[in-house]
Order: structure tokens, then C-alpha cells, then sequence
């Protein structure tokens, strides 16, 4: 929690710094709108939108956040039209490019969340040159999902341990909730506690739909390139007055 009580940041020190978040997902939703606002090509507002991303990191990373998942490519994205789509493949692979040193710098460490395999081969081999590059860091746990659905990572996770009994080394009888979460994307971080959805949408469109079981949800209308650390200040204010039960009494409710 490095800036906490920074004096310059008065929104990162109102926070209850005991009763932060481990793990904040954000679904970062809409740049075309920021960009129709302002009669520009909807190109321009991922690259806002990029910008945003940036701001959010720094600002999770001071605050000591252990991990941020953020939602940049869904299995659907892929329905959009080619151009939309080459402009987000594009932005990716210069974001990678021009972020990788001072993330690294950073001591963050890399995920991506996803099926790698789908991606083009320039943008596959960025990703996994960033995460090996920055595996051993021991800073915020960054996740980048990209081509990711949770249905998919699901199925993605049935057919592993569907493998693991066809080859003898799994009983059926012995997969348990511990198990299914070790073949998930996610594996070895904990669930997610905040769930955050810009622009309005009271939708989850497909995003770590496993983890966020008992996530509380901060719906805002603000367009995610405008998203900033006030904002994100603010979802966790919000997140710190919620009573989180997890199924138990409220005096019982500690921690699931
Ligand atoms: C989010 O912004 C970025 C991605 C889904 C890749 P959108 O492109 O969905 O923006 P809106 O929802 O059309 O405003
Ligand atoms: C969710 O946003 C996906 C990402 C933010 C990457 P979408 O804009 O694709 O979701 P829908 O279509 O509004 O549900
Ligand atoms: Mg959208």
C-alpha cells in the first residue's frame, strides 16, 4: 500500500486500507460509445481506452491491490467486422510492445486469461514473451483476457480433467471445486471480490463466470476511457460498504 496516505490522492486515502479487494476484475465497456460522443471513429476510443488502462494499473498497483483481472477480447469480439477487430489486435500488440518495460519495471507479474492458441501468431508470441518475461515478478498480479469466455475457459477445463481420467490418473469421484479451479486460467489466485462493468451495461457478457461467485458488482456509467483512479477509488469505496455474507450469517461472514 505504498501511496495510501498519499496527501496528493485523497480518494486512494479515504480507502480502508485493512479492507481492500485482493482481486478486482473490470470489464472494460464502452469505448465505441466514448468515441460516437465525440463524433470519432470508433478505432480512437480502444485507443483511449488503452490509455485508461494504463492509469488503472498504476493506480491498483499503488494501492497494493494483489491481483486485476481486466476484460480486453471476448470469444465474441470476434463478430466484429474485420477492421474493428485488426484495430484490437493491432492496439494489443503495441500496447504489449510499449508497456512490457515498465510493467516489468513495475514488478508486475502477467496473465493472460484466455485460449492463446486463437490469437494471431505476432500477438500469441507477444503474450507469452510478456508472461515469461514476467513470471517470477512478485508485484500485482495483472491479468489480461484476451479471447477469453468463461464458458470457454470452462470447457477448456472439462476437457483437462477429462484427459486426466482417460489416462488413470484421475478418479471421477475425486473432482472437487479445489480441482476444477487449479485447471482454470486462473488458477492459484483468489476469487474475485469487486466486479466492476463500465458504461452502464448490468450485464457479465461471459467474464469469469466461475470466479465471481460471490463478487459484489459496481455498475458505472462511466465510459470506460474516462475511467480513472478517482473512479476506481470511488468502486472500492462502494465495495468497502457492502456486508458480504457468503451464504452464512452475518456475524459467521468473514471469509468463505
Ligand atoms: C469495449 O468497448 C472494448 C471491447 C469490447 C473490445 P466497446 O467496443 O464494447 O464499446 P461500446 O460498448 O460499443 O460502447
Ligand atoms: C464485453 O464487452 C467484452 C469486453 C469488455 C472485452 P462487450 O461490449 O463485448 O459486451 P456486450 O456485447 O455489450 O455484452
Ligand atoms: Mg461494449
Amino acid at each position: 500500500m505504498k501511496h495510501v496516505r498519499d496527501p496528493q490522492r485523497p480518494h486512494e486515502r479515504a480507502l480502508d486500507p485493512a479492507r481492500l479487494p485482493r482481486h478486482i476484475a473490470i470489464i472494460m465497456d464502452g469505448n465505441g460509445r466514448w468515441a460516437k460522443k465525440r463524433g470519432l471513429p470508433r478505432a480512437m476510443g480502444h485507443r483511449a481506452g488503452t490509455e485508461a488502462v494504463r492509469a488503472i494499473i498504476r493506480s491498483c498497483d499503488r494501492l497494493g491491490i494483489e491481483a486485476l483481472s481486466i476484460y480486453a477480447f471476448s470469444t465474441e469480439n470476434w463478430k466484429r467486422s474485420t477492421e474493428e477487430v485488426g484495430v484490437l489486435m493491432g492496439l494489443l500488440l503495441s500496447y504489449f510492445r510499449s508497456e512490457i518495460d515498465e510493467l516489468d519495471a513495475n514488478d508486475v507479474c502477467i496473465r493472460i486469461l484466455g485460449d492463446i492458441d486463437g490469437l494471431p501468431r505476432a500477438q500469441r508470441d507477444a503474450v507469452l514473451a510478456a508472461m515469461d518475461r514476467t513470471r517470477h515478478n512478485a508485484g500485482l498480479k495483472l491479468n489480461i483476457a484476451i479471447n477469453y469466455g468463461g464458458r470457454d475457459e470452462l470447457r477448456r477445463a472439462m476437457r483437462a480433467l477429462a484427459e486426466d481420467v482417460r489416462r488413470g490418473t484421475l478418479d471421477p469421484g475425486a473432482i472437487d471445486e479445489a480441482m476444477i479451479d487449479s485447471k482454470l486460467d486462473t488458477r492459484d489466485l483468489p476469487d474475485v471480490d469487486l466486479l466492476i462493468r463500465t458504461s452502464g451495461e448490468m450485464r457479465v457478457s461471459n467474464f469469469l463466470l466461475w470466479q465471481i461467485a460471490y463478487a459484489e458488482f459496481v455498475v458505472t456509467d462511466t465510459l470506460w476511457p474516462d475511467f480513472d483512479d478517482v473512479a476506481l477509488c470511488k468502486a472500492i469505496a462502494e465495495y468497502q460498504t457492502r456486508d458480504r455474507r457468503f451464504g452464512g450469517r452475518p456475524e459467521t461472514a468473514l471469509t468463505r
